[in-house]
């Protein structure tokens, strides 16, 4: 469904592991994996990569299976801090790899948004990270890295839902080969699970909204990371390739889209994490 520049599959639809934690945290990604998700999407700043190891073994599957994605913090973009904190999440997953390692936002303040990139493409060429990939970076943030090292992260992860489809970010990822992936991909707590562009599309369907909403980032070519913590719903989120949207269904959902769209700010001019 996905694939990544050099041909590599992704999986259609990713886990957002973001806020599960504990012995409920690792129940509910086993379940996820259990429905069949094979991508986990975590960070350090999630406090829960143990739980995401654990969660690994107890499904038994083989860590070839899945593919593990996490996140360098703010605090972390100095290059030795960037290779320090890889192998405390190696560590703290009990892995040998990452399957894909990013920069969890680009903090312009701190001007060391493609040192933190060099740091992950130096954590590839030791090993300890199969791809490098960004998360939150504009179009100025990505052409900087491309003009710096030669290369882009091969995924870039913004806030894109309904509210706000993101339509030039998935313009500037496609010129530079990059995927887009979705964080909060239903929009959470301003899910526009009523609107009519969406409602209209599940009644004709027979989907339930969310599942017209992954669907409609399918078919815009995003991977979405939809997060769950019940098992149905884990099920539902990944059950969306036999539903079918029109063109014209797709492009009314984009439609509701709005400037002011995003969840809580996080515009990553100047809304920066540590
Ligand atoms: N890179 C970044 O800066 C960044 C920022 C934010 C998030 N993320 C990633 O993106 C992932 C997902 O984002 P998110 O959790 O903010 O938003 P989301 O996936 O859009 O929404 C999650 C919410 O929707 C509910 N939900 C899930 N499936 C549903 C369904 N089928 N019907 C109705 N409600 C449903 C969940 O509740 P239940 O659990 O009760 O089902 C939860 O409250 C995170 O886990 C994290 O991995 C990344």
């Amino acid at each position: 469904m996905h694939s990544l520049r050099d041909g590599s599959p992704l999986p259609h639809v990713g886990f957002g592991t973001y806020p599960l934690r504990g012995e409920d945290g690792v129940s509910a990604m086993v379940s996820a994996l259990e429905a069949g998700y094979r991508y986990l999407d975590t960070a350090v700043n999630y406090e829960n990569e143990v739980e995401v190891g654990q969660a690994l073994r107890r499904s038994g599957l083989d860590r070839s299976e899945v593919m593990l994605a996490s996140k360098i913090p703010g605090r972390a973009h100095a290059r030795d801090e960037a290779v320090a904190s890889i192998e405390a999440s190696l560590q703290a997953l009990d892995v040998d790899r990452l399957d894909v390692a990013l920069v969890h936002w680009p903090n312009p303040s701190q001007g060391r948004y493609v040192e933190a990139f060099e740091a992950l493409l130096e954590c590839r060429e030791r090993g300890l990270v199969r791809w490098v990939g960004t998360s939150n970076y504009t179009e100025a943030h990505l052409r900087e890295v491309l003009a710096a090292t030669g290369e882009s992260p091969v995924l870039n992860q913004v806030e894109c839902h309904p509210l706000f489809p993101q339509q030039e970010m998935l313009d500037v990822h496609r010129e530079l080969g990059i995927l887009t992936q979705a964080w909060s991909p239903l929009g959470k707590r301003q899910a526009q699970y009523d609107a009519p562009a969406v409602a209209e599309a599940a009644a004709r369907t027979g989907a339930t909204p969310a599942q017209v909403i992954l669907r409609w980032h399918l078919d815009r070519g995003v991977m979405p990371l939809p997060k769950s913590g019940t098992p149905e719903r884990q099920r539902a989120n990944l059950d969306v390739l036999d539903l079918h949207l029109t063109e014209v269904e797709v492009a009314a959902i984009t439609a509701l889209g709005r400037p002011d769209g995003r969840l809580f700010g996080g515009d990553p001019e100047t809304h920066e994490e540590m």
